[in-house]
């Protein structure tokens, strides 16, 4: 086979063969844990309706909408001045939505930390309806591999919110607690991108100051169609949003109408409530940081002693990702890299390099989403140090 078309180097997540188990280190879309799979499967067998085939205004889908906002607002410890809201659009759609929701005029300002690839995308969007002020968290070389000092004199405090990804996903930069913005600034709310670290820590909702936090189900909590969106109720109101915003972003049209102003997405949001009840019977959400860590941390202990064989982008580990591990192999040498993929690809472990909005990087990218458990993580730690060793 002509190495160039090799499945591994196209980004096939299919099994190299039907015998070999499949991990998926995918950035998302990707797996859900396997009893949550299971879970799903079962639903098909059972008698009556699926959510894929109940109305939105049924009873039984109302049941199964209040059985999931109920079960994610007791797993995150979300308190009753906060509504929450399965969103439509993705990721992408709350990156228009949050300015439209919070900023009445084309003035209002809003601060925007940047400080990778996804907060950029958000930042650019923002632009189109409010008066975008950046925090540059560039590093001295020109890459993104930190989070910036927040400073009292570049944050506007008339800014109506202040926005921050706590896991830049194909940067590998996580802040592993929210962070604390200068006293004089404690009055503007944060808007969060958590799309690829929500379940994985706790958010201290009021004392963080979270005025808005959403996801994208694809990584950790169910399938791309759906966004969880948290809104501080303070932030709602006729008079909140954009005049310009659309019903279907509006966050105080869809808190009134309960989150049925028009079909949400039915199966999605039972998925979501499984992938809950998951999370619960696993210890719930600080169990889950510690697997987090644990998994992460197997992974840049080899690299971190390869000896330079394998090398992480993000120095400060305070600020290492727990859910994204970014690494190249031997200064990403094209030949390695390629070996590595198929090598790894045989073995079952797929996912390590896709393409992204953005391109496919310099780095490879371990995802460590809710999918991925210990052992697996050790399997990939394993095949990296053997690999290591034979070159
Ligand atoms: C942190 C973050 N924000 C936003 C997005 C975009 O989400 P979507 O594709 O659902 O619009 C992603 C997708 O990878 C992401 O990782």
């Amino acid at each position: 086979m002509n190495t160039n078309n090799h499945p591994a180097l196209m980004g096939s997540l299919r099994p190299s063969s039907p015998s070999v188990k499949l991990i998926n280190f995918s950035p998302g879309p990707t797996s859900l844990p396997k009893a949550v799979e299971e879970e799903i499967a079962q639903s098909f067998k059972k008698p009556g309706l699926t959510s894929l085939a109940l109305s939105h205004r049924s009873p039984e889908f109302i049941d199964i909408l209040r059985r999931t906002k109920a079960s994610v607002r007791r797993i995150m410890n979300i308190p009753d001045d906060y509504e929450l809201l399965f969103t439509h659009g993705g990721g992408h759609g709350q990156f228009a939505a949050v300015p439209l929701n919070l900023c009445h005029n084309k003035s209002d300002v809003a601060t925007y930390i940047v400080n990778g690839t996804w907060t950029e995308r958000a930042r650019d969007e923002a632009t189109r309806y409010c008066t975008v002020q950046s925090i540059d968290g560039r590093d001295p070389m020109g890459g993104y591999t930190t989070f910036p000092e927040l400073i009292e004199e570049e944050i506007d405090p008339e800014s109506k919110y202040l926005f921050l990804c706590s896991n830049e996903t194909v940067n590998g930069i996580e802040n592993h607690r929210l962070p604390r913005l200068p006293d004089s600034r404690r009055h503007i709310p944060l808007v969060i991108d958590a799309s690829s670290d929500f379940t994985t820590k706790p958010i201290d909702w009021r004392d963080d100051g979270v005025g808005v936090l959403f996801a994208c189900a694809s990584k950790n909590i169910g399938h791309p169609g759906v966004t969880l969106t948290v809104v501080r109720k303070d932030l709602l109101g006729e008079n909140c949003a954009s005049p310009l915003c659309p019903g279907v972003f509006n966050y105080t049209t869809n808190a009134e109408a309960e989150n049925l102003w028009n079909t949400p997405a039915t199966f999605n949001i039972e998925v979501i409530g499984f992938l809950m009840d998951w999370l619960e019977h696993q210890g719930g959400v600080a169990e889950n940081e510690r697997r987090s860590i644990a998994k992460s941390s197997i992974l840049y202990e080899v690299i971190d002693n390869s000896g330079g064989f394998y090398v992480t982008p993000v120095q400060n580990t305070s600020l290492r990702s727990r859910m994204n591990v970014p690494f190249n192999i031997k200064e990403g040498d094209e030949t390695m890299t390629d070996d590595f993929l198929i090598q790894s690809w045989n073995e079952g472990m797929v996912g390590l390099r896709t393409l992204t909005p953005f391109g496919v990087g310099d780095y490879l990218r371990a995802s460590l989403y809710n999918c991925i458990t210990e052992e697996d993580a050790v399997r990939l730690a394993d095949f990296m140090k053997r690999f290591a060793r034979k070159n």
